[in-house]
């Protein structure tokens, strides 16, 4: 625990950090220390865009899914995966935010060029 009543959230693989209330979202946190979660429905559970990935021993630390979760995540649930705008802070912990989709698919396009030009 950091200061009464907060703990310390980080967000990997940035490792950007904030003290959270207890209670706060993890969207809340995730946004005071400026990680890059994203949003579009403004944490309405609307637009999945908010997904964060918790290890198991790091799934303690946050509220039990909420049905709107459970009904948009589905088996994601288990994987670890939650919705940051739902998930309460209960504790210290890490999560890890998954890498933007149109980064990751510039990112694969980049690899495979170097791979057919035989930079690797
Ligand atoms: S912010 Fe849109 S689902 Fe969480």
């Amino acid at each position: 625990m950091s200061a009464k009543g907060t703990c310390r959230v980080t967000f990997l693989p940035g490792g950007q950090q904030a003290d959270a209330r207890i209670g706060a979202t993890l969207l809340d946190t995730a946004q005071r220390a400026k990680a890059p979660v994203r949003t579009r429905c403004g944490g309405v559970a609307g637009c999945l865009m908010c997904k964060v990935s918790v290890a198991p021993e790091h799934r303690a630390a946050l509220t039990e899914p909420t049905d709107a979760e459970r009904r948009k995540l589905g088996p994601l649930l288990d994987e670890g995966m939650r919705l940051s705008c739902q998930a309460r802070i209960r504790g210290p912990l890490s999560v890890t935010v998954p890498e933007d989709p149109l980064k990751a698919a510039v990112r694969r396009l980049l690899e495979q060029q170097q791979n057919e030009d035989g930079w690797l």
